[in-house]
């Protein structure tokens, strides 16, 4: 989901998802550098990844990601790690990084992207093993099914031996991500028939009224909001998640755009630039305390990773180059998240 205004003032971002966790730690050696590029880097094989299997997390991995339970036969995609350049990553264990993360709430707020990473965050948070004693806290967090609604507003979880709470009141929140992106289109404007607003009236700005500049303005906005409420809130680390690459080759979604190379890394394994590809959530967050996780580049080299023609739900001849097969790329986001929370 995306939010249907623009307004000056923070628009009311959907809640995605909301597990708990924080804490990750990197940067093995005290003497490293404590700002680390994770921009920049390579994909390795890793045969320790995946970190959970797509078999299991049937708790909080929908079904419709998890390509482990379609026709899809190759399984390569899932296992890769993510090698920054400047530093290495500790590796991600699950009870470690909840203890990293004791007495934390952490929160994704954003569209389906984002509740991909939550999905995939509750699932590294578990090893994907069934957990009963994980408790569903959405009502304390005003969370609920609206009549009628597919799903509710947002989930909340809590992992009571750590007291680790995965969701959404700025005030609870320890590590807020936020994202947004793909909604920004002329179609799903009218589809939802959504409104431009700003400052609280219909947008009559010309200057902001095409759809890249209304998402530029929008972005910025938030992120503005969120720093400036950053000093009342002294715990609080925020992230604006730099977008999500597509990759429908010979087509766009509705026109046959396909993705189904089954070979990893096909365009180079690494990344070295010196510019986000989303100069957008760069240019927000420049001169901010938000912090960019500029997953953008890293995962432009994944377009294997997708759920192309695999989901449980497809629709015969349309392939998703969207989402992401769960476990898979948004699991690196998580690390690279878990990493910075050091
Ligand atoms: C759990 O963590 C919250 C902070 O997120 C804290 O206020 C609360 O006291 C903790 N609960 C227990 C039982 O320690
Ligand atoms: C994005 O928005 C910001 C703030 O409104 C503006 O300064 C910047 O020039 C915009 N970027 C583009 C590419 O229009
Ligand atoms: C970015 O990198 C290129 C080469 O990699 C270099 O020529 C250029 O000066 C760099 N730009 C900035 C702003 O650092």
């Amino acid at each position: 989901k995306v939010q249907k205004q623009v307004t000056g003032a923070p628009p009311p971002l959907p809640v995605v998802g909301v597990p708990a966790n924080v804490g990750g730690e990197q940067g093995a050696s005290p003497s490293e550098p404590k700002e680390c590029n994770h921009r920049n880097g390579r994909w390795v094989p890793d045969k320790r990844r995946p970190l959970y299997s797509g078999f299991g997390c049937k708790q909080w991995l929908s079904e419709s990601w998890s390509c482990r339970l379609t026709q899809r036969t190759d399984f390569d995609y899932e296992q890769f790690r993510w090698q920054p350049e400047a530093c290495d990553m500790l590796e991600f264990e699950a009870s470690q990084f909840l203890m990293r993360v004791q007495d934390k709430t952490i929160a994704y707020v954003g569209d389906s992207l984002g509740r991909q990473m939550f999905q995939s965050m509750m699932c590294m948070a578990t090893a994907g093993e069934e957990r009963t004693d994980v408790e569903d806290v959405g009502a304390e967090y005003g969370l609920a099914l609206a009549p009628g609604a597919k799903r509710p507003d947002g989930w909340a979880y809590r992992f009571p031996s750590t007291n680790t709470t995965i969701l959404d009141n700025l005030h609870r929140i320890h590590v807020l991500v936020l994202n947004t992106g793909h909604h920004w289109n002329r179609g799903k404007l009218r589809a939802n028939k959504w409104e431009m607003y700003v400052g609280g009236s219909p947008n009559h700005n010309k200057n902001i009224a095409a759809i890249w500049k209304a998402k530029n303005f929008t972005i910025h906005s938030v992120v503005k909001w969120l720093d400036a409420q950053l000093p009342r809130h002294p715990h609080l680390k925020a992230f604006y998640r730099s977008i999500s690459p597509r990759h429908f080759f010979n087509g766009d979604w509705d026109t046959g755009g396909r993705c189904d190379s089954t070979s990893p890394l096909a365009k180079g394994s690494g990344i070295s630039q010196n510019r986000s590809e989303d100069a957008d959530a760069e240019g927000a967050v420049t001169g901010t305390r938000v912090k960019l996780l500029d997953v953008t580049a890293l995962s432009r080299l994944r377009d294997e990773g997708h759920i192309s023609r695999y989901s449980i739900k497809a629709t015969q001849g349309i392939q998703d180059c969207l989402h992401w097969c769960l476990p898979g790329v948004p699991d690196t986001w998580n690390e690279i998240l878990a990493a910075q929370l050091l």
